[in-house]
């Protein structure tokens, strides 16, 4: 009786193991539970930002979620400094999405997915600033986000020489600098730049707009090489371009 009674629960045991290693087959094969870690400098609204609630928020946030979740996969978001972003992706991070325009030199180091928004740089300034295009900045302190697309036109712009672009590891910090008129300017990505005067009517600053500042397009970044997961990304961003989820996540964080 007392062999029979081991005899059944080990059957019991061994049919169990069987079907949790085949689910798992299964579960890699179709890709349906796999985790990847996913990239963002979380200080970027309304792109991506850390919520009250201590978790990560955003437009890009959002639209990371629906393509995985047209896609069958899983994502978690790491809090990722901007300065070595894209390193990440060999080795920390399987995907980086934070509002990363697509350039040819990013190109060489990174896979990037169909453009999924367009963007170019705005300048804040105070109310009363007599700054009202990209030329006036010169000679005056501009502060901006290290390493980002705002930084190389500046560079470009008023050459590589030029004392005053003052260069932040985060874009919060440009705009303090700004605030607290160390800075007669600050230049970032036209929608962080429209969200930030629009939320901060106590810092009295206005938009200036200069077409000098090309038109960018963002993309989500995989792993040089990773042409798998690049297709998974690309197909679920049409996905949700064809079914409205793309729209709806659009309106959520643009409002008007
Ligand atoms: N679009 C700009 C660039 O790619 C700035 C992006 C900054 N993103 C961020 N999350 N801080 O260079």
């Amino acid at each position: 009786m007392k062999k029979i009674l081991k005899l059944v629960t080990l059957s019991i045991l061994i049919l169990g193991l069987v079907f949790a290693v085949g689910c798992g087959g299964e579960k890699a094969a179709t890709d349906e539970g796999a985790v990847y870690k996913v990239g963002t400098d979380a200080a970027y609204a309304p792109f991506e930002s850390v919520a009250p609630s201590g978790e990560i928020e955003g437009f890009d946030i959002d639209i990371m979620k629906a393509v995985a979740a047209a896609e069958g996969f899983e994502v978690e978001f790491i809090n990722t400094a901007w300065e070595g972003i894209f390193s990440s992706l060999n080795g920390k991070n399987d995907i980086v999405i934070s509002a990363v325009t697509i350039t040819d030199d990013r190109k060489k180091e990174m896979d990037f997915s169909e453009p999924y928004f367009e963007s170019t740089n705005y300048i804040a300034v105070p109310q009363d600033s007599a700054i009202a295009a990209m030329e006036d900045l010169k000679g005056k302190v501009v502060s901006v986000q290290e390493g980002t697309t705002g930084d190389e036109a500046l560079t470009e712009f008023l050459g590589k020489d030029y004392k005053d672009i003052k260069r932040f590891k985060g874009t919060p910090e440009a705009f303090l600098e700004l605030r607290n008129k160390k800075a007669d300017a600050a230049v970032a990505d036209s929608g962080v730049v429209g969200n930030y005067v629009k939320n901060n009517p106590d810092a009295n600053l206005k938009i200036v707009k200069d077409e000098n500042f090309p038109k960018e397009f963002y993309g989500i970044a995989v792993t040089k090489g990773n042409a798998e997961l690049l297709a998974k990304v690309n197909s679920g961003l049409q996905k949700i371009k064809d079914n409205g989820e793309y729209d709806k996540v659009y309106s959520k964080w643009f409002s008007e």
